[in-house]
């Protein structure tokens, strides 16, 4: 049998000692892993990170760090490390055993901490990433999320993380070669990806497999990828979709739980480690290889060919053969894909962008077939339909008896009789006897009952429909914190109901204005409590001299040229 196709060490344990492990470890201290250590752990267990036998210890971490090798010599060339927080560090001795969790409580495996260090994360940047830069995903990782303390040592695997979601597409390294073994597919080039397959990743991994006559593995990883990136959900669809476009027989998908940490050329490197050991011959490394994007210069972080570079130095080491990345494009003349470096002098040669994509995406505008697959593109239409499909939030502020409530009112009663998306209004009364009816005026009571409303408008805007808010909201910080909110998933329409303080006192329809002054009521907006203007809503309704109708036709106009509304 050839080496690649031969089973590989795993750490795990039988299921009968898995069985005595679990019972054991309910006296161990634990340590609940967070989504990328789950994703690190899954593949320690599985041997997808052979030869590692564990979090790497500090005499390895440091010889990893500085010079891309464990402390033996072998090539290892990202740290994967158990970062902990300060105070669960303090519960851990040297030698100690502890239970590593997932974020149910759900044992996967126990680990012998061996050691127990704070590292230099600034070097850590410097060397792995290339610049302790917060622009980079992995060193804002590093410094805002990763703990202070990190803990190394040998991991005994008592079961895999549970993936509920394409099960029979999320293979091991040794059930991958195992499938090779079956089918007989001696040469085997792995592609790498995080984004959806169009026309020109089809024909450049044909090709690849063709020029290394070896079968082909789409082998896309849907554990961590860059923040931003089309969700694995999606990918996964318009991968299967594009699975029919290979000849019969030729290749084969699988989904890779790996954390990416957007390394570029150390990333490259780890990424080749990780295919051999999924029992693959050839790996393709393209222009810009895991690129984790611009520096806070505004520059790329690596040079685009680095990684291919750093590939072909420790080729015969990593034991995988890089085919490197053909840039495709599309030449009109001749209606098909050719390698950028082949192309005839004079030729027409058309490319879309990933921003003009998403663009084209967002206006409903045409994807044209030479550029992706019909079913691809609608995958895409259906996860990014256009704006005026999207869910959205109008968020209305203003002093208590500006008329927010009224304006939100009659623009639902407009938005419910266009009828496409569903609608649903949180007025600040309304929410105040529902949602929050614990709740007083103190700025710790209000910021709680912003945050709720906003928490319930993202909802709604993630499910497709629209969110009125009409709350006074009267600090511009938790205002700010709930457009963030929102704004990960459509867009939020802040409208500032900008009648004077002295006009709501002068019409003080619930009589409040007359107790505020009166001290009966305490912390009262505009009177005894602050109200911060909004510096730049999307919309200022000036309600005096206007009736409610034209200020809410107002905020229809504002949402048809936003394209939220067709027009
Ligand atoms: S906040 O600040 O956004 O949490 O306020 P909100 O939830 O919108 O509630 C405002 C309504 O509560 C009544 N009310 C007060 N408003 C401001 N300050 C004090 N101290 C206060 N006490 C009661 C008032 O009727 C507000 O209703 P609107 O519709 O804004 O007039």
């Amino acid at each position: 049998m050839t080496e690649n196709l031969a089973p590989l060490p795993e750490l795990y344990v039988s299921s009968e000692s898995a069985q005595k492990l679990k019972a054991e470890a309910a006296d161990l201290v634990s340590w609940d892993l967070t989504p990328r250590q789950i994703c690190d752990l899954e593949l320690l267990m599985n041997g997808g990170f052979h030869p590692l036998k564990g979090f790497l210890s500090e005499a390895d971490y440091h010889s990893v760090v500085e010079g891309m090798r464990l402390a033996d010599g072998t090539l290892w060339p990202m740290p994967v490390t158990l970062d902990v927080s300060e105070d669960f560090a303090e519960k851990v001795e040297v030698g100690q055993d502890i239970a590593l969790r997932d974020q149910e409580g759900v044992i996967l495996a126990t680990m012998t901490v061996s050691d127990k260090w704070v590292p230099d994360k600034a070097r850590e940047a410097e060397k792995v990433f290339g610049a302790d830069d917060s622009a980079h995903p992995a060193v804002n990782y590093l410094h805002t999320t990763a703990g202070r303390v990190y803990l190394g040592g040998p991991v005994v695997g008592i079961q895999p993380p549970v993936h509920y979601d394409f099960k029979a597409r999320r293979d091991t390294p040794n059930e991958l070669r195992a499938r090779f073994r079956k089918l007989g597919w001696r040469r085997v080039v792995a592609f790498q990806t995080r984004n959806p397959l169009h026309r020109a990743h089809q024909e450049l991994t044909f090709r690849a497999a063709r020029e290394a006559q070896a079968n082909l593995l789409i082998h896309p990883v849907v554990g961590m990828t860059k923040p931003g990136d089309v969700d694995h959900f999606t990918r996964v669809r318009c991968y299967q979709a594009v699975m029919d476009k290979y000849p019969a027989a030729t290749t084969t998908m699988s989904l890779l739980n790996l954390a990416m940490r957007m390394a570029g050329p150390r990333e490259a490197v780890w990424h080749g480690l990780i295919r051999r050991n999924h029992g693959c011959t050839h790996f393709i490394v393209g222009r810009d290889h895991a690129g984790p994007g611009k520096n806070s210069a505004g520059e790329d972080f690596y040079g685009p060919y680095d990684a291919q570079e750093l590939f072909r130095a420790h080729q015969d080491e990593i034991g995988i053969e890089m085919v490197d990345f053909k840039h495709m494009v599309y030449v009109q003349e001749r209606a098909q894909y050719e390698a950028a470096d082949e192309i005839e002098e004079g030729a027409t040669v058309l490319n879309i962008s990933g921003t003009e994509l998403r663009r084209r995406l967002r206006e409903g505008l045409e994807v044209p077939e030479w550029f992706s697959f019909p079913e691809v593109v609608a995958e895409l239409r259906r996860r990014y339909p256009p704006r005026a499909q999207q869910g959205f939030t109008v968020f209305f502020t203003g002093l208590s008896g500006s008329g927010k409530s009224t304006i939100a009112n009659a623009l639902l009663i407009k938005l419910m009789e266009m009828g496409d998306r569903p609608v649903t209004l949180l007025d600040g009364d309304v929410v105040r006897k529902h949602l929050s009816s614990e709740l007083g005026f103190s700025k710790t009571h209000r910021d709680l009952n912003i945050q709720r409303i906003g928490f319930v408008a993202s909802e709604i805007t993630k499910n497709g429909g629209i969110a009125i808010c009409a709350p006074i909201a009267p600090y511009a910080t938790t205002r700010r914190t709930v457009r963030e909110m929102i704004e990960h998933y459509g867009a939020f329409v802040e409208v500032h109901v900008a009648t004077s303080l002295e006009e709501c006192e002068r019409r003080d329809r619930k009589g409040l204005y007359k107790m505020a002054r009166e001290g009966k009521i305490k912390e009262f907006t505009g009177i005894s409590d602050p109200y911060d203007e909004p510096e730049t809503p999307e919309l200022r309704v000036d309600t005096e001299g206007q009736d409610v109708d034209n200020c809410a036709h107002q905020v229809l106009l504002k949402l048809e040229s936003m394209g939220l509304i067709a027009g």
